[in-house]
């Protein structure tokens, strides 16, 4: 497994990086899953700041303070709602981590830290996305070198099992 990826298991919201991506909806006004549990830790001060930046579309990141998180900052990305595959959702997903890396690259970001991507409320098969992060990661560490650490967040004992097995863990 290339050095500068690590694994997680537990909650993204207590991790001290650089940066936690959020997996939200395109309004960025806060939800369930990720979402909620990253707004909750933050406080209202996030809601705020997500007002002022008007949403997103799907496949783009953007990015705030992260107010009373340990990280530093968020970067809110919003991916696509699985329909069958057949509506760009493996493209889409693809773009949300790379645009999620660009934009940490940016801002000189060193670590940061994913969840898996549009797995839980908005239905994309965990295996084909865990898939998706995993390549799009490498390509974008072999384009750049190691320049940010990566941490994929593992919330339930299915990622973990899924991600382990695809880095060869
Ligand atoms: N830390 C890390 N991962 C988490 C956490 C957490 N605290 N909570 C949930 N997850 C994992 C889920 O297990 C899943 O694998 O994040 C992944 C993404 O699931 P969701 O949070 O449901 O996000 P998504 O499927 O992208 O749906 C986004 O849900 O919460 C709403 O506002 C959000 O409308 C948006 C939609």
């Amino acid at each position: 497994m290339d050095s500068a990826i690590t694994l997680f298991r537990g909650d993204i919201t207590k991790l001290k990086l650089d940066a936690i991506v959020n997996a939200a909806n395109s309004t960025l006004l806060g939800g369930g899953g990720v979402d909620g549990a990253i707004h909750r830790a933050a406080g209202l001060e996030l809601l705020e700041a997500c007002r002022i930046l008007k949403g997103c579309e799907t496949g783009e990141a953007k990015i705030t303070p992260g107010f009373q998180l340990p990280a530093s900052f968020v970067i809110h990305t919003v991916g696509p709602v699985w329909h069958g595959g057949k509506y760009r959702e493996k493209e889409l997903l693809k773009q949300c981590y790379t645009n999620c890396l660009e934009l940490a690259l940016n801002k000189q970001l060193t670590s940061i830290a994913f969840p898996n991507i549009s797995t839980g409320v908005y239905g994309f098969p965990k295996a084909q996305a865990a898939e998706i992060a995993i390549s799009t990661v490498q390509e974008f560490l072999t384009k750049h070198g190691s320049v940010i650490e990566i941490t994929f967040v593992l919330f339930d004992s299915e990622n973990e099992i899924l991600y382990k097995k695809l880095l060869d863990y």
